[in-house]
């Protein structure tokens, strides 16, 4: 079912709000979509970016760490970027696994200059989710856009750390297909015992799969059109737009973690279905298929909000309009 389509969307005044921010933290595998939902991230008035936190998965974490130090630098933004795990729970799964789909560096064919004066947090992912959570008593709500191995490590370490996690929305997954093969997404698919461990857990969470984020897809007009705000930001994010056009035709510019961030901040431009979902952990075939009981066959208690449907075009009126925002704020820490 379509979502009927809003009458206009009106980018939202120049980015002068006063609100309650909502604290996040971003844990990701920084990757050319990743990197997108930084920049779309930083011009979301309404989060506090408490910290970024990274974790082994389109590339090694080591190089998902670099990208994330250099971009916020490049940007002039003063967050703390946390080291993260650098193998699965499940370590049969090569580190860097999504190298060819977004080059050798994680960035494709896009450059940044290497920061040399922002240390790393001291502390490693895990620590730092958690003693950031307790710190905001169960407001501290977390996007995830790379495999979970992190999210996993603190519930494991941490018995209390549930309570203190608001939502965690997550890019990954699919009710039907995956992009690994026809049945399993990168994300999952890496590191699907970390899945089984969150999902398992009382956390509350949003998932926004391939039946989505398949369709959210860039066009060289979309570029442009970013192109044409000739700020950092959004030249930074058309040349990542241009690189993920160029590469081999079935891999187009598809924003999967740019809408994952939306499910959290934009949830008008999707639809969710509540239902129970789990990966699979075994099976030859099957393992990191995420298995969503949208019919609630199973007499499963619904544990994960998962998005359904997406207009896109609303969808990407507010991506581009946060990323126009992100370049007004430039620097402003
Ligand atoms: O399957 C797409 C997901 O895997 C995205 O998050 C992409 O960045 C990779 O991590
Ligand atoms: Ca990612």
């Amino acid at each position: 079912m379509a979502i009927p389509l809003r009458r206009c969307f009106r980018p939202e005044s120049p980015c002068q709000h006063s609100m309650k921010k909502r604290p996040f933290i971003l844990d990701c595998d920084t990757g050319t979509d990743d990197a997108i939902a930084i920049v779309a991230a930083l011009g979301c008035e309404e989060m506090e970016l408490v910290g970024i936190t990274c974790v082994n998965g389109n590339v090694p974490e080591e190089d998902v760490a670099r990208n994330n130090r250099n971009l916020l630098a490049y940007l002039g933004r003063n967050i703390p970027v946390c080291r993260g795990a650098w193998l699965p729970f499940s370590a049969n799964r090569r580190t860097g696994a999504g190298a060819g789909v977004h080059g050798s560096t994680g960035l494709g064919t896009v450059e940044l200059p290497e920061a040399k004066s922002c240390p790393f947090e001291e502390r490693i992912a895990a620590q730092f989710i958690y003693e950031e959570a307790k710190k905001r008593n169960g407001e501290l709500e977390l996007l995830v856009t790379g495999p979970m191995t992190n999210i996993a490590i603190a519930i494991i370490e941490h018995p209390d750390f549930c309570d203190y996690i608001r939502h965690l929305y997550f890019m990954g997954g699919a009710a039907a297909g995956g992009n690994v093969n026809n049945t399993e997404e990168f994300n999952i698919w890496v590191d699907p015992e970390a899945v089984h461990i969150v999902l398992s857990s009382p956390i509350p969470c949003t998932m926004v799969g391939l039946d989505v984020t398949n369709l959210a897809i860039m066009t060289r007009e979309d570029e442009e059109r970013i192109r044409s705000l000739n700020t950092k930001e959004a030249v930074f994010v058309a040349d990542l737009i241009r690189y993920m056009s160029s590469r081999e035709k079935i891999l187009l510019a598809r924003m999967h973690d740019p809408l994952a961030l939306a499910s959290a901040l934009f949830p008008e431009c999707l639809e969710t279905k509540t239902c129970f979902v789990d990966t699979e952990c075994r099976g030859t075939y099957t393992r990191g298929h995420t298995a969503a009981d949208l019919r609630n066959r199973r007499n499963r208690e619904p544990n994960t909000e998962v998005a359904v449907n997406v207009n896109v075009e609303l969808f990407k009126d507010w991506l581009i309009e946060k990323i126009a925002c992100a370049g007004r704020k430039g620097g402003q820490g």
